[in-house]
């Protein structure tokens, strides 16, 4: 067993990005400055969006983006329910009401059911690229656009991924990314919004800084100029050269990260693919999976235990792990709030009862590695139920068989 807890997450920072903070803390330039506008423009060419808007958080993209499309009081915005509150809450902020939809069996919003969902009063749908896996991006655009509304990605475990040869990013209206410490790479705190559209791009850059015609970095810098003008009431959204000076570095080892991210993957595929009791992500067709998250789905048929002992189990040996989500329609505010119940939502219930997210970064070594399948494989083998014999005459296999 494990001498030391192996941590759900940890980031991995290296010794550019501490170089690149300390020049910042050295030059004056502590808020949106050069660095930002780098940053920017390196994300926009990784992801080949016309647009990159850096700002400090997903949360903060998700609700620039929903306010630069006028989602207002009376608005309605089709979301998962198998989500971080984050992607409904910024919908609650602007006065309008999220539609909650259930997920299919990789965690992902499905044209088909979010179609159901739309009505007179629906602005936007938002599907979250869950744990690193482009949604049907397709299917989805075509039911944004045959409705005449908006689609807004929620790449929040998605920076690097895939759809159909096209990084996500270039796809829906806007994209918001994250940058919080535990995803693909990090910030600490931040985000980005992706846009090909020139006008949603001003407006988006308008409205996270106060409604100002012009930051800080076009006002203070030797070219700048003192005025400016408020167009409209923002918001205080911005992100810092300090925060950049850490994304900068993140952004050119991304693939890196993503390729060790898909190792480890593999690893785990290879090790528990023959265990019946789990079940484990599946990578779609025309998708490049970048693997944030890790869930592998108990199957409580064959398992004596469910998955919080599951969890307190691989505690016991000393490896953390997570839950990816509760969904929303469990909480109790939503639930109070607009009245949802859990058979409305019958996939993302099944998934909730048997999700387990396995530790999975790129700063876990082999050694690391090896302690997750060994810990999953003795819980698996302590807790397996019995198999059930079939005598052999009533088996369906002996019966077909010539
Ligand atoms: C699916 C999803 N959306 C949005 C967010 C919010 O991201 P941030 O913490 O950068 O605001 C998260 C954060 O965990 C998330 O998992």
């Amino acid at each position: 067993m494990r001498k030391q807890f192996l941590p759900y997450c940890l980031p991995l920072i290296g010794e550019e990005e501490i170089e690149e903070v300390v020049d910042s803390l050295r030059s004056g330039w502590v808020t949106t400055g050069p660095k930002v506008k780098r940053f920017e423009e390196e994300f926009a060419q990784y992801t080949g969006a016309r647009h990159a808007i850096a700002v400090n958080s997903c949360t903060s993209a998700l609700h620039l983006s929903l306010a630069a499309l006028g989602v207002g009081p009376g608005d309605e915005v089709v979301v998962p329910t198998l989500t971080f509150c984050a992607t409904a809450n910024v919908v609650i902020h602007l006065g309008a009401r999220p539609v909650l939809v259930d997920v299919d069996a990789e965690g992902l919003m499905n044209p088909g059911i979010a179609a159901q969902a739309i009505g007179p009063a629906t602005k936007a749908i938002v599907p979250v690229h869950f744990a690193g896996q482009a949604c049907d991006l397709r299917g989805l655009e075509d039911v944004a656009r045959s409705h005449g509304i908006a689609l807004i990605e929620d790449a929040a475990h998605a920076v690097g991924a895939v759809y159909a040869g096209k990084k996500i990013g270039t796809h829906g209206r806007c994209t918001a990314f994250s940058f919080y410490a535990t995803k693909n790479m990090t910030t600490g705190e931040g985000g980005m919004i992706t846009t090909s559209d020139d006008e949603t791009a001003t407006l988006l850059r308008r409205l996270a800084l106060h409604g100002m015609s012009r930051d800080a970095w076009r006002r203070y810098a030797e070219s700048g100029s003192w005025y400016y003008e408020v167009q409209e009431a923002g918001y205080k959204d911005n992100m810092t050269d300090v925060q950049a000076s850490i994304g900068l570095h993140q952004l050119r080892r991304l693939d890196s990260f993503i390729a060790r991210r898909r190792e480890i993957a593999g690893r785990y595929e290879a090790a528990f693919r023959r265990f019946e009791e789990l079940e484990l992500p599946v990578e779609l067709p025309e998708r490049v999976h970048v693997y944030h998250l890790y869930p592998v789905r108990l199957k409580r048929s064959a398992l004596r235990i469910g998955r919080s002992e599951f969890i307190e189990e691989l505690k016991r040996r000393q490896i953390g792990a997570s839950v990816h989500f509760i969904p929303l329609h469990r909480h109790p505010y939503y639930q109070t709030r607009f009245g949802y119940c859990a058979r409305e939502f019958p996939m993302a219930e099944e998934l909730y009862e048997g999700y387990v997210s396995l530790p999975l970064y790129p700063r876990m070594t082999d050694g690391d590695v090896d302690d997750v399948i060994e810990a999953v494989k003795g819980i698996v083998a302590e807790h397996r139920r019995p198999s059930i014999a079939i005598p052999m005459a009533t088996h369906p296999a002996a019966m077909t068989a010539n």
